[in-house]
Order: C-alpha cells, then sequence, then structure tokens
C-alpha cells in the first residue's frame, strides 16, 4: 500500500529528524525539501547572483540536480538557510521545484517529505500529515548547540533571531506560506526529547494510515 507521510514546520522543530527515522521505520524514500531551495540560495550566490533576483534564482532551480544534495555540507550553514528562505519567497522558484517534489512523492511505495508546504501543496493527498514546531527559544537552543558543537562562534541571541527572521519570512510571503494544513496533526516537541518525539510521531502516522 501506498503511504505518503508530510511532515512540515519551522526550522530546528526536529521535523528533519523525524522524518528521516519516519522513513526508516516505514521503508520509505525520503526527501528533505529544504536541501532543493538551500541548493538554489547557494547556486544563484555562487554564480555572484542577488537573492533578489527572482529569473535568476528561477532560473538556478529549473537546473537544480537533486542527486548528492544530502552530501554537500555547504548547504547546511545558517547562511544557506537563510539564502533558501529568500528564493523560496518567489512564486517561479516553487512552481520550477513543484513537479520534482510531486514525482518524488508518486513513487510506488509512497515516501516521506519535510518541508512547509508539503501537506498543504507538494502532497495535498498524503495519508498522515505532520505540522512539528516548538518555542522559537527552544529551536534556537538546539541549533546553537549543533552550530557551536561544530566550532562555530556565533552568539545566542543571533541564532534567536535568524530563526524569528525565517519565520516570518516562510509564514508571512504570499506563495505557498508556511502553515499547519487543516487536517494535519500539530506535534510540539518543546518539552519532548527526540525519542519521546519520534514515539509521538509514530503514533499519529499509525492512527492516520
Ligand atoms: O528546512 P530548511 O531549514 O532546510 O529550509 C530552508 C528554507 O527553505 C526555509 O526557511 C524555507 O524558506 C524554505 N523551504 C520552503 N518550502 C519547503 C522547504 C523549505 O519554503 N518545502
Amino acid at each position: 500500500m501506498t503511504l505518503i507521510i508530510a511532515v512540515d514546520g519551522p526550522a530546528a522543530s526536529g521535523k528533519g529528524t523525524i522524518a528521516a527515522r519516519l522513513a526508516q521505520t516505514y521503508g520509505l524514500p525520503h526527501l528533505d525539501t529544504g536541501l532543493l531551495y538551500r541548493a538554489v540560495g547557494a547556486k544563484v550566490l555562487a554564480d555572484g547572483g542577488s537573492l533578489d533576483d527572482e529569473a535568476a534564482a528561477t532560473q538556478a532551480a529549473r537546473g537544480l540536480d537533486a542527486a548528492g544534495l544530502s552530501d554537500d555540507p555547504r548547504l547546511t550553514t545558517g547562511e544557506a538557510g537563510e539564502a533558501a528562505s529568500r528564493v523560496a519567497s518567489f512564486a517561479g522558484v516553487r512552481a520550477a521545484l513543484l513537479e520534482l517534489q510531486q514525482a518524488f512523492a508518486a513513487q510506488a511505495s509512497g515516501a516521506v517529505l519535510d518541508g512547509r508546504d508539503i501537506g498543504t501543496v507538494i502532497a495535498p493527498n498524503a495519508q498522515a500529515k505532520l505540522f512539528v514546531t516548538a518555542t522559537p527559544e527552544v529551536r534556537a537552543t538546539r541549533r546553537w548547540k549543533q552550530l557551536t558543537a561544530r566550532g562555530s562562534d556565533i552568539a545566542f541571541d543571533a541564532m534567536l533571531a535568524d530563526i524569528q527572521r525565517r519565520d516570518e519570512r516562510d509564514a508571512g510571503r504570499g506563495a505557498a506560506p508556511m502553515v499547519q494544513a487543516d487536517d494535519a496533526v500539530l506535534l510540539d516537541t518543546t518539552d519532548l526529547g527526540i525519542e519521546a518525539a519520534f514515539d509521538a510521531a509514530r503514533r499519529i502516522v499509525e492512527a492516520a494510515r
């Protein structure tokens, strides 16, 4: 039976880890759709373009090769996330990435996709939809710990400001804004460790399929 699982939510909510573990549990392919937008932003910058240039960003999105993105460490930085969020507000970029994501979701087995608009735009017919969130302070703390462990010296306040700016941009844009789908189940991970969050996610999927 086909099982499509849509996992949406803001940065550092735990959605990526939850999506990866759900994919492993159910034996499904997994697409981290944030990587597509990160790759588009990185391409625009590498070509010396401006993140305000919709035509350039759309061109970069049309030519995107999705293979190997998860192995590219340049895409995991805070700058790449910020660039992603800038280009993700362009309708042309979103349209250019739509088919690739829908084709991924249409595999015979089904798939797990995580992002901001999976349950609303990419896979509105997904059997299971989760909207994973946590307070901005807790999300900033998680991201800050990850980055400082990797040797970054970013200040916590700057991290929190980044997260809040990205939330506002992602939720406030006209094209496919980040919003909980009407039929998605809210999973607040503020007070949950990863094991408890994953158990809760699995119960939501079991109840939905
Ligand atoms: O999830 P991640 O932090 O990698 O996403 C980076 C940015 O890409 C987000 O802030 C958002 O602007 C954009 N994005 C999106 N739609 C998705 C996935 C990511 O707009 N489905």
